[in-house]
């Protein structure tokens, strides 16, 4: 955290400190209803070109995990047939590395005026809203992603629309004492001013 960070905002400190927690360090007990609840209205607050919406999110928790795994394995197989039996297992595990999977999608309009990146960034944005709520109330996250996300058989055993999106998969649950803190990069060399057209010269 750097030096300088202002001791006295709550919220701000949270942002500094922000770090994903690798999936396999997500412990019991994971975020509940109302924990959930309040994740999923700090992603509402993101910014949304055109007040369309798009957030779609679904929770998978308990022995429902078991069944993603399942979704996820018929998927691999189906995508690549010749997928070991053990490369089966472990795509049919993943679902059971944390308490919660959020599945994080998007519902997006190509024929609306509002270009169809930006109703992702809206999406997007509401992950990261999602995932520093998570983190507010001493859950940790991950956002993961995989092929699967694309197999429209996926999206449909959870329900989603063919119009929508997959974002990815946010692992969510109770961090282990030794999760990584990890450095981050000063913020000086990702940003600086423009004082005009003399400055390109
Ligand atoms: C859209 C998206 C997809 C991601 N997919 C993966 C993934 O499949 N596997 C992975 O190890 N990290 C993935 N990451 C990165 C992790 O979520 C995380 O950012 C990374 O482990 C670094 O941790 P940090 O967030 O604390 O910097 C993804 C991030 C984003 C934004």
């Amino acid at each position: 955290m750097p030096d300088t960070m202002p001791a006295f905002n709550p919220a701000l400190a949270a942002l500094l400190a922000r770090a994903s927690v690798p999936a396999r360090m997500l412990r019991d007990p994971g975020p509940d209803d109302a924990a959930i609840d309040l994740a999923v209205a700090a992603a509402l607050r993101a910014p949304d070109h055109g007040g369309l919406r798009p957030w779609r999110f679904v929770v998978v928790r308990g022995e429902a995990r078991a069944a993603l795994g399942e979704v996820l394995a018929d998927s691999l197989a189906r995508r690549a047939p010749d997928s070991s039996p053990d490369r089966l297992a472990l795509e049919r595990a993943k679902p059971l590395r944390a308490p919660v999977v959020i599945v994080a999608g998007a519902a997006l309009r190509p024929q609306h005026p509002v270009p169809v990146w930006e109703q992702e960034a809206t999406a997007a944005a509401g992950v990261m809203n999602l995932m520093n709520a998570l983190d507010a109330q001493g859950q940790g996250a991950i956002w993961l992603s995989s092929a699967a996300l694309r197999d429209d058989a996926v999206k449909a055993a959870l329900g989603f629309a063919a119009g929508d999106a997959l974002l990815g998969w946010i692992y969510a649950g109770t961090p282990a004492a030794d999760r990584p803190r990890p450095v981050r990069p000063a913020p000086d060399g990702f940003w600086r001013e423009w004082r005009g057209a003399d400055d390109m010269a």
